[in-house]
């Protein structure tokens, strides 16, 4: 028997497939499967608050006490947690969102290390991998 007899429905199954899994991940972006929580108010609640609060410390010469420090390693372990939500719940659609994801935990990984040694310079470098994992994201996933 010749092989096209399969290859053909194969290839409408891998098609149709496919554009499911595309609409599931357009659905997923906006909130995961089960959890309550939509997208819009992790970022606005979360993700806004403290990503500003944290440029907001690191501007001028930085944090000026032990408690401002402080607030900074607050902030960065808010925006290292975030980076786990948002691959959670099947919210995570494709590896541009993804890739932001990690670039986030990384970039808050390496500001709550600078923090907690209250190296000013080393949070603010680490700090741009944070606002460059916001871009990235938005850039191919926000509307
Ligand atoms: C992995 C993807 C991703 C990352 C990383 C990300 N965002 Fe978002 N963000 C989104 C998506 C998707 C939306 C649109 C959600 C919607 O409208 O349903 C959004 C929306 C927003 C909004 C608008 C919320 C509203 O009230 O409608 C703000 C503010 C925001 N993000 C801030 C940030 C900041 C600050 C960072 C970085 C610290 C960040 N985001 C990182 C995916 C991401």
């Amino acid at each position: 028997m010749s092989k096209k007899w399969i290859a053909v429905p194969l290839a409408l199954c891998v098609a149709a497939g496919l554009v499911m899994l595309c609409g599931e991940a357009t659905a997923q972006k906006t909130k995961g499967k089960t959890r309550g929580a939509a997208t819009k108010y992790l970022m606005r609640g979360i993700q806004q608050p403290n990503c500003a609060g944290l440029a907001e410390l690191l501007k001028d010469k930085g944090p000026a006490d032990d408690k401002a420090w402080d607030a900074a390693a607050c902030r960065a372990s808010c925006l290292n947690e975030m980076s786990y939500l948002l691959m959670d719940d099947g919210r995570c659609p494709d590896a541009v969102w993804a890739g932001a994801a990690t670039n986030l935990r990384e970039g808050s990984a390496a500001v709550l290390a600078a923090a907690e040694k209250k190296d000013v310079d080393a949070a603010r470098e680490a700090f741009k991998k944070v606002t460059g994992a916001c871009a990235a994201c938005h850039k191919e996933h926000k509307k």
